[in-house]
């Protein structure tokens, strides 16, 4: 079912340290993570340097509970000369009544563009 999603990129357990004042994780740590996923789904592609350069969507489906495991698997959609756009969809697997159950939590398509090492875009290795 998962390689829709392309391959398994990040996964962690989400801790207490990582909640919002509601109790639930907050988006700014599931961000994170899409984001590390989406850096290693780039390598794919090209071993060199990349920088973020836009979130082009992302959306909160469900939420994610201390505890779960949070998965993050990551495939390029599209390459340009300078830039690699990736989907990152992120899923949570918590055990409910003695059950394993795992939600899609997060969908994200971020860009990453292709660095030098003085910061300035460069065009991708396609070799
Ligand atoms: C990344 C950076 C070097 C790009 O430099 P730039 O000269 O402004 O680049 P351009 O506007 O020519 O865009 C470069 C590529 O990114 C793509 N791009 C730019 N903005 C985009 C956006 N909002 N969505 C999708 N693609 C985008 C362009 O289409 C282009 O793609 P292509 O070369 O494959 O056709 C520069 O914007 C930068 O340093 N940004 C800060 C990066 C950063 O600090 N990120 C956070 C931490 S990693």
């Amino acid at each position: 079912m998962m390689q829709n999603y392309g391959k398994l990129r990040t996964r962690v357990v989400a801790m207490p340290k990582d909640t919002n004042s509601k109790g639930n994780i907050f988006g700014g740590w599931i961000m994170s993570q899409i984001d590390i996923a989406g850096s290693l789904t780039v390598r794919d592609l090209d071993s060199g340097n990349f920088a973020t350069v836009a979130v082009n969507s992302l959306e909160f489906k469900k939420a994610v509970k201390i505890g779960d495991t949070v998965t993050c698997y990551g495939k390029i959609i599209k390459v340009g000369k300078t830039s690699i756009q990736t989907q990152i969809e992120v899923f949570a697997e918590r055990v409910i009544n003695h059950e394993e159950v795992c939600v899609h939590v997060t969908s994200a398509i971020v860009t990453y563009v292709a660095v030098d090492n003085d910061g300035n875009k460069r065009l991708l290795k396609t070799d």
